[in-house]
């Protein structure tokens, strides 16, 4: 089939790529001219475990291609992906400008008919509205607009991408319905299910979805602080109620708070749209709190064990991104971490495999960027754990005690056994369990 994806953002590149890797030919379209010159010559502009190998072998199958002409990409195109960000306003609603402007244009370049699919995260109803915009222009047969949400997580992107639990498709036309369901034919060979809905029910379930989510998260991160309290140990509560299969082992991780660029803002734009049709829907509102708080907890352990004098201390941070496998920073619970530390008169040598260089532009000079896991511990009065990338799980403790100037370590990821730690000898302040 002959795709074009417009956007070549996180999702927009992921999805063009996996259709091309399927046998598609895919045009992106892009309108930053410097980020569709990288790609074209197969350079990806983030890191994403994976991509990059499909990226440059469908490169040169000619199954995927760039430009920032919108015209050529829509006119060599059947099924044209909206994959454009929808930031938060500031009344936390989701802005839909870039997708209603090239709605605009969309509707000045079709002359045959198009299936027009909403990639983005929008809220319930932009299919109608994105199909207001392109009818002023064009006659109903010459268009259908679905909803298509993303379900992909960062860091495991390609996969999710090419073996989906589900995949939900949102249309009242039976025209477009077909070429979806053809379309993704390759990526459900397993079983797993295409649901087809209304539009409004597809738009909504995504938002549900990462609300949901992100309502596990706060509830765990609220146990864990309780089981601190009581003395229960989170871990094993967690695992004690995972077992039961209504609730389900995944996504039930105590932390410091979720982040990246999908929770925050979906978890406020559902509250937007609640308080838009008059309805107070409080887990939310509560969601939003909580997480916010847990997000001071790490360092106020830190102040705690330190009675509030900081001035002078040296701590080294292992994580900036907001998970594991990225590079993404954004809403990342290091940013706060570090302005806190800063704040309070103390230094901060960090570290992470993939994140350094974003953090590094948002925070220059104003803190040392260690040149591996261990360099940056030297002379560090304690290690905070910030994100639980792989390669912090097995250290070389023995060098880490050498390095450090104190045996203290703070996790905000539980990435270590209690029992290890008390065998090292390290004073070790975790989450959710007994210090
Ligand atoms: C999330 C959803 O999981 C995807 O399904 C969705 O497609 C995506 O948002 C999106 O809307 O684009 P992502 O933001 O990549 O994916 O990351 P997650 O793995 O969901 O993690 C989100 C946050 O929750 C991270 O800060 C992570 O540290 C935190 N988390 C996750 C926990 O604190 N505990 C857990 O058990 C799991």
């Amino acid at each position: 089939m002959k795709i074009a994806v417009v956007g070549t953002g996180y999702v927009g590149l992921v999805t063009g790529t996996c259709f091309a890797e399927t046998g598609n030919v895919v045009n992106c379209v892009d309108v930053n001219k410097a980020k569709i010159d990288q790609l074209k010559k197969g350079k990806c502009p983030i890191y994403e475990p994976g991509l990059d190998v499909l990226l440059q072998r469908n490169i040169k199958e000619k199954r995927i291609l760039f430009t920032t002409d919108l015209k050529a990409a829509i006119d060599k195109s059947d099924i044209i992906f909206l994959a454009l960000p929808t930031p938060p306003g500031e009344d936390g609603s989701a802005d839909l400008k870039y997708i209603l402007n090239v709605a605009e244009d969309l509707s000045e370049i079709i002359k045959e008919y198009k299936v027009i699919v909403n990639k983005s995260t929008v809220p319930v109803g932009t299919a109608e509205k994105v199909a207001e915009v392109l009818g002023r222009k064009l006659a109903p047969e010459l268009f259908d607009v679905v909803s298509n949400p993303e379900f992909l997580r960062e860091g495991i992107a390609v996969d999710d991408f090419l073996k989906p639990d589900r995949v939900v498709i949102g249309t009242s036309s039976d025209r477009a319905r077909d070429v979806m369901n053809e379309l993704y034919q390759p990526f459900v060979r397993q079983g797993n299910p295409i649901y087809f809905m209304d539009e409004r029910s597809s738009e909504m379930t995504k938002y549900v979805a990462n609300s949901y989510l992100a309502m596990r998260i706060s509830y765990m991160n609220e146990v864990a602080n309780l089981c601190e309290l009581t003395g229960a140990n989170v871990d094993l509560v967690r695992i004690g109620i995972g077992s039961d299969s209504r609730i389900g082992k995944r996504f039930l991780f105590p932390g410091i708070g979720y982040g990246g660029s999908c929770f925050p803002k979906d978890v406020l734009a559902l509250h937007h749209t609640s308080k838009q049709n008059k309805y107070d829907f409080k887990l939310l509102d509560t969601v939003m709190k909580v997480n916010k708080n847990q997000k001071k907890v790490l360092f106020g352990k830190i102040k705690r064990f330190y009675k509030n004098s900081l001035k002078g201390k040296k701590f080294a941070m292992w994580g900036l991104a907001f998970k594991p496998e990225t590079d993404d920073i954004r809403d990342a619970p290091a940013l706060e971490l570090i302005n806190e530390i800063l704040n309070a008169g103390a230094e901060v040598t960090v570290f992470d495999p993939e994140a350094m260089a974003n953090v590094k532009a948002i925070f220059g000079n104003k803190i040392k960027y260690a040149r591996d896991q261990y360099t940056g511990l030297k002379e560090a009065d304690a290690l905070l754990i910030v994100t639980e990338w792989s390669e912090f799980r097995n250290p070389d403790f023995e060098r880490m005690v050498k390095n450090l100037k104190s045996k203290v370590v703070f996790d905000g990821r539980n990435v270590y056994s209690l029992e290890k730690m008390e065998e090292l000898g390290f004073y070790y302040n975790s989450i959710g369990r007994k210090i």
